[in-house]
């Protein structure tokens, strides 16, 4: 079939359409073949029931390769880490950097204490109104109100905790903060649903204002994980001269922490570990990605997510610091078929353990990085393992040619 570059891509109802009749608009708009077709008709390991309810207009499945990361002890617990991603030598990064740090006990890793999600109200009260007083004496009643229907949450433990609200001048605005514990949901869905009913009840009592925007916020600082490892020198090297790669490894980290450029790729490597855990558990990595950045960028200029310095001793520490919102419950992660399967071969996380798997997992994908580039660069072992991807690519493209 020829490609018509005249056809609209402008189409009335496509999301209504079947499946097939969607896979034949497609097919006349861009050309594709039967053999094309066939391939997108090929969805996996995922139902087509399930890939059709997941999002709109569904036409196929686009398939990733899971590998799995040996070596990460955490809190003193044995994981074998599954990682959803295309990228090669970041599955072996990952496993590098984890069986370094296994051998000093491995990582420790906790969340912040009381967890909670934040939703934003905005609101465009009289400012001049004494909206302090208005908000602090029906605090407890408006917590009241949007709790009111949250039984289930409430029982688990979860639930409206607070309002905090400050006011954006320029814009002549308030904005209530909702705090919210939404235990092993991510809690995207009940912290949105929450701020849109709660807006209702205090644009009344901020007299009938206007209501902006009522959504979740992704740099969720309530809700953050902390992971550090600690590596002796002689396993960094056993060469002997592990010192000087504890410097350079340190010296590798003052780089980002002072050069934005740098930073920006530091913290790729950080989110080559955390991407794709997050991913094959079944979580929503922009969420992940926006918080992570946004949280690099709180000081008001962007930093390494990570930490490497020297203890006493003369060996290399090193933290992560991030946010942190994953759910082991409820949407994709528990109905996608593999999200299920990595969950258990991560042993059944709670939201809270998961969240500290990951965040060691960018700690050691950073390490492992740092490592590379600071003593032999990273082509050695990247491009080695990725050669053997171009070498696949430069075949098939001669066979297709032939
Ligand atoms: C490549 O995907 C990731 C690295 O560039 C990370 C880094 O530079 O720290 C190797």
């Amino acid at each position: 079939m020829l490609k018509n570059n005249n056809k609209s891509s402008v189409i009335p109802g496509f999301y209504n359409f079947s499946e097939e009749e969607r896979l034949e608009t497609l097919a006349d708009f861009a050309g594709l073949e039967r053999s094309q077709l066939e391939t997108l008709s090929n969805y996996g390991n995922l139902d087509k029931h399930l890939a059709h309810l997941f999002i709109e207009n569904t036409v196929g499945v686009f398939s990733l390769p899971l590998g799995v990361a040996p070596n990460f002890v955490i809190n003193g617990k044995p994981y074998l880490v599954p990682m959803a991603v295309e990228e090669s030598s970041v599955v072996a990064a990952a496993s590098h950097g984890a069986k370094l740090v296994a051998a000093r006990g491995g990582f420790k890793a906790r969340v912040n204490k009381n967890p909670q999600m934040t939703g934003q109200m905005q609101f465009f009260p009289d400012l001049s109104c004494d909206f302090e007083r208005i908000l602090s004496d029906h605090k407890e009643e408006a917590i009241a109100f949007a709790n009111s229907g949250q039984e289930r949450l409430l029982t688990r433990g979860g639930g409206v905790t607070n309002l905090t609200w400050y006011t954006i001048p320029e814009l002549s605005c308030l904005v209530v903060l909702l705090h919210v514990g939404t235990c092993d949901a991510m809690g995207a869905n009940i912290v949105n649903t929450l701020c849109e009913k709660l807006s209702v009840f205090l644009a009344k009592l901020l007299g009938n204002c206007e209501v902006g925007l009522r959504i979740l916020t992704n740099l969720t600082l309530e809700r953050t994980v902390e992971a550090s490892c600690i590596i002796s020198p002689e396993t960094l090297s056993p060469k002997g001269d592990g010192e000087l790669v504890v410097d350079q490894i340190i010296r590798a980290y003052e780089f980002a922490y002072f050069d934005v450029l740098r930073a920006s790729t530091h913290n790729k490597g950080v989110m080559n570990g955390i991407d794709p855990v997050v991913i094959a558990t079944g979580n929503d990595w922009r969420a992940v990605e926006a918080g992570a950045h946004a949280f690099a960028a709180r000081s008001g200029s962007y930093k390494p997510l990570t930490k490497w310095s020297k203890t006493l001793k003369g060996e290399l520490f090193g933290v992560i610091e991030l946010p942190m919102a994953l759910g082991t419950v409820g949407g994709v992660t528990k109905l996608h078929p593999m999200a299920q399967l990595a969950l258990k071969i991560l042993g059944t996380p709670t939201a809270d353990e998961l969240a500290e798997i990951v965040a060691c997992v960018g700690l050691a994908q950073n390490l492992s990085a740092l490592k590379a580039l600071a003593t032999e660069g990273i082509q050695k072992g990247h491009m080695g393992l990725h050669a053997k991807n171009i070498n696949e690519q430069r075949m098939r493209v001669s066979a297709i040619n032939e």
